[in-house]
């Protein structure tokens, strides 16, 4: 039986900073009430001329640096976002001409904030077939694009950042375990950008009313979260025979630091078997985490033979997690 594990990471965040002071000289909001709401402190802001890709592809040049493999090894790039440069080429198209994988296939998901589960699900099962033998799956977002910076109830959330992960064959009994992933359609209403598919093409109508812009709503959304993470986390363990006292560390996504309290209630795991940045980068979507696991991974939180449980939700509505035996 062939194993699919993860065998190398890389991260990039911009370096414009956007404190939680910055809202509060703009908008009707405080750091008391951003920060005992979301347990957000500041976040990352892409520079006007940077786009998805562009920090997809130093997350990815790390990942492969990490990985000890070359550009030409790769042979699938998956990237997750709901902020593609644009509709196509896909991003990963342009990672992989950036960063010169000539013998790669490669396409995006849409997934929303699980997109970095849903693509390490899709790589798992590529490599346990036999018909890859490195994958690049990378979450890369530029949210601060679609982001309504006069839109307290939204705007105080994202930001930008990239994450990435080289997936491969490892010795058997390791790497991921279990990668489980479900949505509901019906839930779509909640979280959404109207704008700038075929549905709503882009006009100046469209414009004019904010339509290129994340609506969302926030309280329906919370009530999921608080709902799906334990409950998606307690599936894919169930799927490799494990149960939630075997977690050794838990990845959760990084959306409000009161969803993540409450998922690590239901697991019961202490606070700190869970790693949390949400504080320094908000919520980035498919990237977060994917940075998450790369800065738990290179603050030497995981040891080897740990179990690690990846979780998220988003958008779609979507969910997932992923079992790995580190
Ligand atoms: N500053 C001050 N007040 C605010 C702010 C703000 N930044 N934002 C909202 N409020 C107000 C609201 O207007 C509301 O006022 P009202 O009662 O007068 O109408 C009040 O605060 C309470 O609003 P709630 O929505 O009930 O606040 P809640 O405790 O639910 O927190 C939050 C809001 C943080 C958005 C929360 O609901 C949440 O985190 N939801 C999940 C969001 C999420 O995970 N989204 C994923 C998106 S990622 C993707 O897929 C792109």
């Amino acid at each position: 039986i062939r194993a699919a594990g993860i065998i190398g990471t890389g991260s990039y965040l911009p370096d414009i900073v956007l404190t939680n002071g910055y809202f509060e000289e703009r908008l009707d909001t405080s750091d008391e009430w951003i920060v005992s709401r979301t347990g957000i402190r500041e976040r990352r802001k892409a520079d006007d001329c940077i786009a998805a890709s562009d920090m997809a592809t130093y997350a990815a040049l790390k990942a492969i640096e990490d990985a000890n493999v070359a550009p030409e090894d790769i042979d699938m790039i998956i990237v997750a976002t709901v902020t593609p440069d644009m509709l196509f080429p896909s991003t990963a198209c342009i990672v992989q001409k950036n960063i010169g994988a000539i013998n790669a296939s490669a396409f995006d998901i849409s997934a929303a904030c699980s997109g970095f589960i849903y693509g390490l699900s899709i790589a798992e099962k590529f490599i346990k077939a036999g018909n890859a033998k490195y994958i690049l799956v990378i979450g890369a977002e530029a949210l601060s694009k679609i982001t309504d910076y006069s839109d307290r109830n939204t705007c105080i959330l994202f930001g930008d950042g990239a994450g990435a992960a080289v997936v491969a064959k490892v010795e058997e009994s390791m790497g991921i375990l279990a990668a489980y992933t479900g949505s509901d359609g019906r839930g779509g209403e909640l979280l959404k950008l109207p704008a700038g598919g075929s549905r709503l093409p882009a006009s100046c109508e469209t414009i004019k009313n904010s339509l290129h812009f994340v609506k969302m709503d926030g309280s329906e959304v919370f009530k999921f979260a608080i709902k799906i993470m334990g409950e998606a986390a307690e599936k894919a363990l169930e799927m490799c025979g494990l149960n939630k006292e075997d977690i050794d560390y838990l990845i959760p996504h990084q959306a409000n630091i009161r969803i993540i309290e409450s998922a690590t209630k239901r697991l019961k795991i202490p606070q700190d078997k869970v790693f949390i940045n949400i504080d320094k980068y908000g919520n980035m979507s498919a990237a977060s985490i994917a940075v998450a696991l790369d800065e738990a991974n290179k603050a030497k939180k995981l040891n080897k033979g740990d179990i690690v449980v990846l979780v998220g939700f988003g958008g779609g509505l979507t969910w997932g997690a992923v079992v790995l035996k580190w």
